[in-house]
Formats: structure tokens, C-alpha cells, sequence
């Protein structure tokens, strides 16, 4: 035996699987349904519809195919122009490039989500709306086709003004809301706001099939493009007869299986996750140095990350200190306008963004973290300070 003594690690997110997973995925194994044809393809698709109130759900591999399905089927071409964050994971800046279309990068507000004012802004003193009723940009001539709202970590971006906007000026919004399932604006469920919405069941996920996506709207026609896209637009069930250039993007039966376990328990999940939002708000109330983002008003984040700001004097001592703990806490991304192959893209007026990348970090937000985790988290985000003080 090894004298190794296991030290307390605290993981950043971990999957909860205690529930049924283990009984359907069987099932799937023992009657052989285990490819992307199945009743727990169905099933997971029926239930996530039914969650959120939309008439349509497509099970896919990922959120980046949910998200690039999503803007083929809207019909983001090669040229055209799609507002996006620069604060975001990258998956939704690179499915506009896989449609030949060009980012054009926003700032954030308070929240981390798109700053709708500076959409706003751009729209007016950067774009025209011609007579045909679309919106081009007057400087590159190219048409603003869509908008990708990204509700970051779980906390939903600004949506009646974004819609008025869209609405008024034919700008399509693609909602990534891979991070916020479950989250409410306003008492309507993120993700089906938009033309279409798209959601990510990747592991770290509030709820998980290890890899998996799903792309929701009310809109028939939109669904039946997305599914036939995804099933390598197959037309004819026995002849290998396809009439557009698909993608192999189906879930299979076996992850189905486990969302469909996942999702029994999701308002469970949530509870647990915003119970955990408000403890760690209580126990670093008393650190000056330190703020947890908080939710506003009119929304019910489902707190799928915990945010603190800290200064930018302290974010990267403050990270490596609670890590050297084993505490796996995270910088946000990095902004991806920085990045080697967006470096050239439009960019507009972005500042809070950078605030926010050198003064934020993300906390363990596991399902399964019990509160003494919590307490220990903190404990050391305190001694950090007292250590610099
Ligand atoms: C904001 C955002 N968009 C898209 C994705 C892509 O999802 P996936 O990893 O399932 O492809 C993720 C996460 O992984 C994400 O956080």
C-alpha cells in the first residue's frame, strides 16, 4: 500500500450522476438501441421541450453543433455580418465563421452578458436599414444577419430591448443558452426567446450526457431543417438519397439516456445551485476585497458558475494561491477578440470586458459540493487576504 494521503481537492464543476443514468443507459446496452435512433432520443427531446414551453427540440452531439445548426438553419451565409460577444466561451464565435459569416465583437455589461446599449449603439450610428428591410453595416456593406446572446454563466442577458431592437431591424437572434438551462427572464425560460435556442450537455454542464446539445424553437420548419441537417439530410429512409450537404451531429440513445435521467432531477439541481449561490454570498460578505456577482431582479439565474471581482492587482496571486490548495477555481475567458485568428475582426468599443477578465474568477460550483466545501473555499479566499494585508 501506498503511504500517499489523499489531499482535499475541491473540483471546479463536477457531474451529479445519482439518479436513474445507470438503469437506462443498461437498457439501452441490453435491447441494443445504442446509436442515434432511439426512444430516449424521443424522450430527452420531449422533455426538454416541455421544460421550457417551446413546440420543437432536435437532440445533437454538442452546443457548438446545436449553435452551428442553428445559424445554418436561420441562413447565416458566407459574408454576412453576426454581433457577438467577445466574452464568451468561443464555440459560438467559431460556428460563425463555420458558416463563411464575420464576428463583429461586443462588450458586456454588469452581468457578464452582451451590453444591449452598445448593440443598440452600433446599430444606429454603424448600420443602415435599407429598403429591402435589412440591416447592413454602412462601413463593410455587408448585411447584419444575427445576434448571438450568450446568458453567461447562467445569468440571462438583457432581452426585451435586444428583441425590440431585433424586431425593428431584422436581425435574427440566435440564443446560446448552452450555460443557462433552467434560467428565467422575466418568468420566461432562457433559450426560447430567440429564433432559435441552443443548449450544451457537455460535463460540466448543469445537466449532462457527457457530450450532447439541443436546438429548440417554435418555429416546424426551422426544427425539420435542423434535424434533417443533422442526419446528414437523408430525404429517403431506404435509398441513400440526400439533397443538401448534412452533418452527422445526431445524439445517440445512449446519452439520451442519461439526459433523460439528468432531467428528472433539474429543478432539484437548481435548488441546489442557487441554495450554494447564497451561501457563498453570506460567508464572503465579510471580505472587502472581494464581490460574488449577483443576479438582478427581474431574473432567476440558475447559477451554473459563482463569479467573485476582485481587483486586477490580486485575480492571478488570488488563483494560483487558492489552486496551490487545490481549490480549482478558474479565470473567465479570455476575451475573444484577442485571440490570434479573431484579432482582425470589427471590434466595438470594448471595455468592460477587459475589467472583467482581469478581475474575475469563477468558484467550485459542482451540484455535489456540501456546504463545509463552501466554507473551505471561503476560508481560504480569506486567508489569501489576510496573508497580503
Ligand atoms: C457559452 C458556450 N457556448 C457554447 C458551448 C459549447 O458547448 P459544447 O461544449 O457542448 O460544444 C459552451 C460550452 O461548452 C459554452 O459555455
Amino acid at each position: 500500500m501506498s503511504n500517499y494521503i489523499k489531499k482535499r481537492t475541491i473540483p471546479l464543476s463536477e457531474p451529479e450522476i445519482s439518479g436513474n443514468e445507470w438503469k437506462y443507459i443498461k437498457e439501452c446496452l441490453d435491447t441494443g438501441w445504442v446509436s442515434s435512433v432511439g426512444a430516449y432520443v424521443e424522450k430527452f427531446e420531449q422533455m426538454v421541450a416541455q421544460y421550457l414551453g417551446v413546440k420543437f427540440a432536435v437532440a445533437v452531439v454538442n452546443g457548438t453543433s446545436a449553435l452551428h445548426l442553428g445559424l445554418f438553419a436561420c441562413g447565416v451565409v458566407e459574408n454576412d455580418e453576426v454581433i457577438v460577444p467577445s466574452l464568451t466561451f468561443i464555440a459560438p464565435v467559431n460556428v460563425v465563421k463555420y458558416c463563411g459569416a464575420n464576428p463583429v465583437f461586443m462588450d458586456c455589461d454588469e452581468t457578464l452578458c452582451i451590453d444591449v446599449d452598445k448593440v443598440s449603439q452600433f446599430i444606429h450610428s454603424y448600420c443602415e436599414q435599407r429598403s429591402c428591410g435589412y440591416t447592413y453595416n454602412k462601413y463593410t456593406g455587408r448585411r447584419v444577419k444575427a445576434i448571438i446572446p450568450v446568458h453567461v454563466f447562467g445569468h440571462p442577458a438583457e432581452m426585451d430591448n435586444l428583441i425590440r431592437l431585433c424586431i425593428d431591424r431584422n436581425i435574427d437572434i440566435i440564443e446560446d443558452a448552452t450555460e443557462s438551462l433552467g434560467s428565467e427572464y422575466k418568468g420566461k425560460k432562457t433559450g426560447t426567446f430567440g429564433k432559435v435556442g441552443c443548449f450544451s450537455f457537455n460535463g460540466n454542464k448543469l445537466i449532462t450526457t457527457g457530450g450532447g446539445g439541443m436546438v429548440v424553437t417554435d418555429d416546424n420548419q426551422l426544427a425539420e431543417k435542423v434535424r434533417h441537417l443533422s442526419t446528414q439530410a437523408k430525404r429517403d429512409s431506404i435509398e441513400y438519397y440526400h439533397d443538401d450537404i448534412g452533418y452527422n451531429y445526431r445524439l445517440t440513445n445512449i446519452q439520451a439516456a442519461m439526459g433523460v435521467a439528468q432531467m428528472e432531477r433539474i429543478d432539484a439541481f437548481i435548488k441546489i445551485k442557487r441554495d450554494n449561490a447564497a451561501l457563498y454570498k453570506e460567508l464572503l460578505s465579510d471580505i472587502d476585497e472581494v464581490s460574488l456577482l449577483w443576479e438582478k431582479d427581474f431574473v432567476k439565474s440558475n447559477f451554473w458558475f459563482y463569479t467573485i471581482k476582485t481587483s486586477k492587482h490580486h485575480k492571478n496571486n488570488l488563483i494560483d494561491f487558492l489552486l496551490s490548495k487545490y481549490v480549482y477555481v478558474r479565470p473567465i475567458w479570455k476575451l475573444i477578440h484577442t485571440l490570434p485568428m479573431y484579432k482582425n475582426e470589427i471590434i466595438y468599443n470594448i471595455d468592460k470586458s477587459i475589467d472583467a477578465y482581469e478581475c474575475c474568477i469563477n468558484l467550485p460550483c459542482s451540484v455535489g459540493i456540501s456546504d463545509n466545501e463552501i466554507n473551505f473555499v471561503v476560508e481560504n479566499i480569506k486567508e489569501y487576504f489576510m496573508l497580503v494585508s
